[in-house]
């Protein structure tokens, strides 16, 4: 791999231990001023340092993050649909690799969604994507979207979608966790992480999440919801470092979260 690639992919998977957390907070592109993202610089300025890499869209990004942030930048590329339209799947690129490029990111993320009517376009700007980024030494991040269809988050389903972003030149793919999730991580042959998913009930059920993840061969995570939608945001996404960079058992991050949380009702700085 060439060296700028490698150097940005490992600004993103610390090359310490192979492992990642990322913040995603790119929902407002389909989903709107989403529970607790209404004012994205509010949300993200308290967890940016805590965060190995932001993924978010380049009208966030220049509103809302401090260019002085040396937190890697992931760049949503792809939209250009809503929740309420009549499907999420006819997404289209969005940013230009030059705007990518003059935003000085880490990475770009697009979008795929196999097996809709979309597939073969959302997978050939994959590879015009690929293409772009091998020039410029820029890594591409494929997403295995599943739109508003979540019961499709099963491994036969993700193990297909992850390998075919791997298979046309993804230097990393983000997927759904699952049962059975060791087939997916094993029929992939570049790092995966995993998105959180819509917020679970408790921290206990993400930070369970995110460990099996990670036991059944994650590189980490790439979290929105169950970190920023948390009544205490901070020690949660500790709590998930915890998790992903310090192997530690939920039970053992959930009682930093706890502590942490302890500590923030008390006016304390974490
Ligand atoms: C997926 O492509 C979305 O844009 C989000 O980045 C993703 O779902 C991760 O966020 P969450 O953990 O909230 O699912």
């Amino acid at each position: 791999m060439d060296w700028g690639m490698q150097n940005r992919l490992n600004r993103i998977i610390k090359p310490a231990d192979g492992r990642t957390v990322m913040l995603a907070v790119d929902h407002g592109y389909f989903l709107g001023p989403t529970r607790k993202l209404e004012d994205p610089g509010a949300t993200i300025r308290p967890l940016l340092s805590q965060a190995d890499a932001l993924m978010l869209t380049r009208g966030v990004l220049r509103t809302s993050v401090d260019p002085a942030a040396d937190t890697p930048i992931v760049l949503r590329v792809s939209g250009g649909t809503s929740v309420v339209g009549p499907t999420l799947a006819d997404e289209c690129l969005t940013v230009s690799f030059e705007d990518a490029i003059r935003l000085n990111v880490a990475a770009v993320a697009l979008s795929i969604f196999v097996g809709t009517e979309y597939e073969q376009q959302t997978l050939r700007r994959l590879t015009e994507l690929v293409d772009e980024g091998e020039t410029y030494g820029i890594p591409v991040l494929a997403v295995t979207a599943v739109g508003k269809e979540l019961e499709k988050r099963d491994a036969r389903y993700l193990s297909l979608c992850c390998r075919i972003a791997a298979e046309l030149g993804a230097h990393f793919v983000k997927t759904y966790y699952c049962d059975d999730f060791e087939k997916v991580t094993a029929g992939c042959p570049v790092p995966v992480v995993i998105a959180g998913g819509p917020k679970l009930e408790t921290e206990m059920d993400a930070l369970q999440l995110a460990h099996d993840a990670i036991a059944q061969g994650a590189a980490g995570v790439d979290m929105g919801r169950n970190i920023w939608q948390s009544d205490y945001p901070v020690p949660m996404i500790r709590a998930v470092r915890e998790v992903v960079h310090n192997n530690a058992l939920p039970a053992e991050a959930h009682e930093l979260f706890l502590e942490l949380k302890t500590a923030v009702d008390n006016g304390k700085d974490i």
